[in-house]
């Protein structure tokens, strides 16, 4: 299973993306959790991140392609992978499309959590009141929504482009929400070779 989660900021990118995860036995690269691992190391990378992250923009290009070709490179994503944040423009996608097409392996599907702006905006400033990350404040909050809907949005065309797209209403109880993708993802495997096995049981 290799596969990515397009959804806007909020959408429970991470919150799923740990259960496939978890059910598929394969890693999920989140690039945001490397880049604020970077931050809080207080990394050349890090340094260079921060202020972008912090204003709700996105990283350069070449910092996020580098971290996920070395984490591609590693053996543990020989099975498959999660992508969780990356590719968040066209010009990410192709570049993953071709280092994919360059190992022989290409993605199978490009899942799409749809949430609405108001709930985005609500789940983030809840986690603000429970969590630390420097990005939760409502204007960057907008901000990242406003990004997403400019940069990110545009990927469903392309994925939907290559039959590879996959999209499920993300809102309701998280547990209720992981067996709708679940089963999504059965139905997908059907008409695809990506090897659903697991999922064609689940
Ligand atoms: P990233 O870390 O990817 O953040 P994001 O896209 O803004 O998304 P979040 O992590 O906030 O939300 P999520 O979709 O993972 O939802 P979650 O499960 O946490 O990126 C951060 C920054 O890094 C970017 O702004 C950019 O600067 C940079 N960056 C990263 N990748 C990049 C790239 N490829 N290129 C350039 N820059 C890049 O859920 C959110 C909250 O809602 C949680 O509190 C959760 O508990 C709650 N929740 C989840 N599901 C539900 C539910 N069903 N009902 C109610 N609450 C729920
Ligand atoms: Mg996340």
């Amino acid at each position: 299973m290799r596969m990515i989660l397009l959804g806007a900021p909020g959408s429970g990118k991470g919150t799923q993306g740990e259960k496939l995860a978890h059910e598929f036995g394969v890693p999920r690269l989140s690039t945001g959790d490397a880049l604020r691992a970077a931050v809080s190391d207080g990394t050349e990378l890090g340094r260079k991140a921060k202020s972008v992250m912090d204003a709700g923009g996105l990283v350069a290009d070449d910092i996020v392609v580098q971290i996920v070709e070395s984490r591609l490179a590693q053996p543990d994503t020989a099975g498959g992978f999660i992508l969780d944040g990356f590719p968040r423009n066209t010009a990410q996608a192709r570049t993953l499309d071709a280092l994919l097409r360059g190992h022989g392996t290409p993605l199978d599907l490009a899942l799409h959590l749809e949430v609405d702006d108001e709930e985005l905006v609500q789940r983030l400033l809840l986690r603000a009141q429970q969590q630390d990350r420097a990005d939760d404040r409502e204007e960057v909050i907008r901000c990242r929504i406003r990004v997403y809907g400019e940069e990110t949005r545009p990927l469903l065309d392309y994925y939907g482009a290559q039959g590879k797209l996959v999209v499920v209403p993300g809102t309701g109880a998280v547990e209720d929400i992981f067996q709708r993708i679940v089963v999504r993802l059965a139905e997908a495997a059907g008409k695809s070779a990506f090897g659903g096995r697991r999922v064609a049981h689940a």
